[in-house]
């Protein structure tokens, strides 16, 4: 408590207008209604404070918010004025506070321009029966729900009740502990770890539940269900794992929520309840390092969590290497190897594509929205850091690193620096011939990936690896022996192929494996932008479906990158996108405004 209360005084996060050193909010206590038709939600956020300059203001984060009145603790109005509206940031909601004001209230509706709500028509839904609500908090889109100090250094509790209008047939689920329902209907809540307000979460719609252990379990549309719950059976396993590397497991229950197509990521790490896509329930576990990922995020991210977006790795560098390992102990080294292999592959890619300072571990975001510094870098790179210091100093040694660190920093928010400390005196200073090859400098202040990060040779790979040296000579289908592939290796094997490929090779390949008709997300994606790229045009089709059905960004991304790359493509992609736009979450919708235009808007 001591050390939190010392690093967070002196710790400034660019991206809130509040100013938590003077008053600092403790718990918000939600009363929500969330009006399907009308796609509003009201209510009010009572806001319990720490005031530690008495005669301080409150100051919050609003963004596509309307403020309907703060009360004080004599339910009395309080002065408030909002500033002005920054594009990235939102807006500061101040509020002067009364002598004894321990808890405010603050009364408020969202408007259409509340970018981490996202309501999906029937339509959208897998069932197709009734609307759907969800949330994405992370990074800086809490603020646009819910008036507080919408920063990851601002730990709080959490509280709700929610009703819903106009859906009996309904569930909430939220980020937090499950209290059952009141007598008038409505659903409760309860987080008592504190956490950052990016992890507060929210979804409603026509819901099914199916246990997989006596704390895990799945949610999902009831069509959809029994298909989630087959697929992440060995989530308890995972936990197991996971557990047994890096202590206990400490948010109650570990629930996945798998959302509609529409869901912008492929997963969200909140706490109690991942949110998860449905693209990844491929039928044959191939994609569940979705989940591993997400429940590491347990520890690295939910437990220990960067303190500003200038240490996303942290969160997510750790992840990477810890969902690595739970990989490892479920499925095997040879699984987890391909995976990494697969990761390494795509970052070297990347890394062509991206700017000097978005390659960098400790990026320096400026004004930047958090989300232009988001890439492979801090995923990939980062694992790469932890398992190059694994290689130095060996599993032993790191793992008790790990466990300590996750110990002494549980329930707050670390930075960089903080870190940076830590492995100096728990790990370097103990060996320091060792320490010497490490180059701490590189790792996280340079651009590109360091010569010594360590990739992974695969067993699995190489065999794919020999089809691509041969295909040049022949250009043969028939001789591609592709026979027991794994996702991995299809997504290996066309990676491989891309450069030496055009539109008959593809038509030849569709005709034996019938590509444009995998139920593979993951494969699909890759196999639409080889389409793209060539102009093979029995995969239109598909491709409109694709862009018209999901919203996951990952996938989106590349095929409009690939279709603007040409000026009939262009034209596709300004028609199509046209369409989808409205389907899509708004943090999908700034990237593809970014690529392809806004529609209607020069
Ligand atoms: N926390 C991230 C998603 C995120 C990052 C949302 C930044 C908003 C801003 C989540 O844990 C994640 O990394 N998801 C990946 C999963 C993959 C690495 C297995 C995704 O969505 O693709
Ligand atoms: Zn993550």
């Amino acid at each position: 408590m001591t050390t939190e209360t010392r690093e967070q005084r002196a710790v400034l996060d660019p991206h809130s207008h509040s100013a938590p050193e003077r008053v600092r909010v403790r718990h918000v206590e939600l009363d929500l209604t969330l009006d399907m038709a009308r796609r509003e939600l009201t209510g009010s956020a009572a806001l319990t404070l720490e005031r530690r300059e008495r005669a301080a203001p409150l100051v919050l984060d609003v963004q596509g918010l309307r403020v309907e009145g703060v009360r004080g603790a004599d339910g009395q109005a309080r002065r408030h004025t909002l500033g002005d509206e920054d594009p990235v940031l939102g807006a500061p909601l101040a509020i002067e506070l009364a002598p004894q004001d321990e808890v405010v209230r603050v009364d408020y509706r969202t408007t259409e321009r509340s970018d981490a709500l996202q309501w999906l028509a029937p339509e959208q839904t897998a069932d197709g029966q009734a609307p759907f609500l969800f949330t994405q908090g992370q990074s800086i889109f809490t603020r646009s729900w819910i008036p507080l100090q919408d920063s990851p250094g601002v730990r709080v509790t959490y509280g709700a009740r929610v009703r819903v209008v106009g859906g009996d047939d309904l569930t909430v689920v939220m980020s937090a502990e499950q209290l059952g329902r009141d007598a008038d209907g409505a659903w409760r809540f309860r987080m008592t770890h504190p956490i950052p307000p990016y992890l507060i979460a929210l979804a409603c719609g026509r819901l099914a539940f199916r246990p997989i252990s006596e704390r895990c379990g799945i949610w999902a549309e009831p069509g959809v269900v029994e298909r989630a719950r087959a697929e992440f059976e060995d989530t308890e396993s995972m936990v197991q794992a996971a557990e047994k590397l890096f202590g206990a497991y400490r948010w109650g229950r570990y629930d996945v929520l798998v959302l509609p197509p529409a869901f912008p990521f492929g997963g969200m790490e909140n706490p109690c309840l991942t949110f998860a896509t449905p693209t990844v329930l491929a039928g044959d576990k191939s994609l569940v390092n979705l989940v591993a990922h997400e429940l590491a995020h347990s520890w690295s991210g939910n437990l220990v969590t960067n303190a500003t977006w200038r240490d996303f790795w942290l969160n997510e560098g750790f992840t990477v290497y810890f969902e690595q390992r739970i990989m490892e102990a479920v499925y095997g080294v040879e699984r987890a190897r391909t995976e990494w292999r697969l990761a390494i592959d795509d970052l070297r890619r990347e890394l062509t594509e991206l700017e000097p300072w978005q390659q960098v571990l400790h990026i320096e975001l400026g004004a930047r929205h958090p989300d232009d510094g988001f890439s492979g870098v801090p995923y990939t790179k980062g694992a790469a850091f932890l398992k190059r210091i694994e290689e130095l100093f060996g599993r032993a040694r790191l793992d008790r690193c790990l466990t300590t660190w996750f110990d002494r920093h549980a329930f707050q928010s670390v930075t960089t620096e903080t870190f940076l400390e830590f492995l100096q005196r728990e790990l370097l200073a103990q060996d320091p011939a060792q320490a010497r090859q490490l180059d701490l400098d590189l790792w996280l202040r340079a651009p590109g990936l360091p010569a010594d990060a360590p990739s992974a040779t695969s067993a699995l790979l190489e065999r794919v690896d020999r089809l691509v040296q041969a295909w040049p000579a022949a250009r043969d289908v028939a001789a591609l022996d592709t026979a027991g592939f794994s996702t991995q290796q299809w997504l290996h094997l066309l990676e491989g192929l891309a450069p030496a490929l055009d539109a008959r090779a593809l038509a030849a390949l569709d005709q034996r494996f019938d590509l444009t008709d995998s139920a593979n997300c993951e494969i699909v994606g890759v196999w639409l932008r080889l389409a793209i790229a060539h102009g093979y045009q029995p995969a239109d089709a598909r491709l409109e479906d694709f862009l018209l059905g999901i919203g996951r960004r990952k996938y989106l991304e590349p095929l409009y990158k690939e279709l603007v790359k040409t000026e009939a493509g262009r034209a596709r992609a300004v028609a199509l996108y046209a369409r989808a736009r409205p389907r899509y979450h708004a943090l999908t919708r700034d990237t593809i405004d970014e690529i392809v235009g806004k529609p209607g808007g020069g």
